[in-house]
């Protein structure tokens, strides 16, 4: 498949229909010169999940996996007055670049950053009665997937909406005999996910400048 027609095909997408942002290329050059791996999602997707957040008028958001923060910021500019994105990141490193884009972005004040293994922070914030959120996103350790799609549970309340990125991996998720521990993350939590009826999910492919991917979308009944 043709990965430079996706890349032109979504330049042509954020031209069109994102505002120019100085803030968040500032952000992505920031974490780019910080060493940070180009693994953060689009800004087409992150528009989708800035939209999705805005659509359920979400006041707390959960995200597992802050990288440099670029996702992060979507959810921050969706919130109403008084939200908060609580984000959870294991790297100091990265966790240090995100905190700066956060001050650049102006919105340190509506995002709590966690700096410690989300498996670890995960029962503190149950314990702080921090839930239920009203938006999760799973976009950390692949292999740690289904552990986190629990814990989202937990957190969660009907009407909950839980994304979870990276669930195609240019489709070596089919593989059923794959050795590689995010195949098999990946591949467990679609079972779960698909025998929770609690969820009501589906998963949307994805191609773009971040290659072949996508998300899964599951709603809390
Ligand atoms: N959501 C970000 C991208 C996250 S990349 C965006 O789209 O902009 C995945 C991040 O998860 C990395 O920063 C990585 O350090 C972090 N991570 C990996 N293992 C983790 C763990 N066990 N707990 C918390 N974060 C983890
Ligand atoms: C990787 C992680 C991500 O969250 C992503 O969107 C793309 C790649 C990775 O660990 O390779
Ligand atoms: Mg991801």
């Amino acid at each position: 498949m043709d990965e430079a027609l996706w890349n032109e095909m979504d330049g042509f997408i954020v031209e069109k229909l994102l505002p120019a942002d100085p803030v968040l290329d500032a952000v992505q050059a920031a974490s780019e010169a910080a060493g940070l791996p180009a693994i953060s999602v689009s800004a087409a997707q992150g528009q989708m999940l800035h939209i999705f957040a805005k659509m359920m008028g979400a006041k707390r958001i959960l995200e597992i996996g802050t990288l440099g923060g670029y996702s992060t910021l979507f959810f921050a500019r969706a919130l109403p007055e008084g939200g908060t994105v609580v984000t959870l990141e294991a790297d100091a490193h990265h966790a240090e670049v995100a905190r700066a884009n956060f001050a650049r972005a102006g919105l340190s004040d509506r995002i709590d950053l966690r700096v410690a293994p989300a498996i670890e922070t995960l029962p503190v914030l149950e314990a702080e009665g921090a839930g239920p959120f009203d938006l999760i996103f799973i976009d950390a350790d692949k292999p740690s997937n289904p552990a986190y799609l629990d814990w989202a549970l937990r957190l969660s309340r009907p009407g909950t909406l839980i994304v979870c990125d990276n669930v195609v991996r240019a489709g070596r998720v089919l593989d059923a005999a794959s050795t590689d521990a995010s195949v098999i993350g990946i591949r467990r939590t679609y079972e779960i996910a698909g025998a929770e009826p609690r969820l009501t999910a589906t998963a949307v492919q994805t191609v773009g400048a971040k290659g072949y991917d996508g998300f899964a979308l599951l709603l809390v009944g």
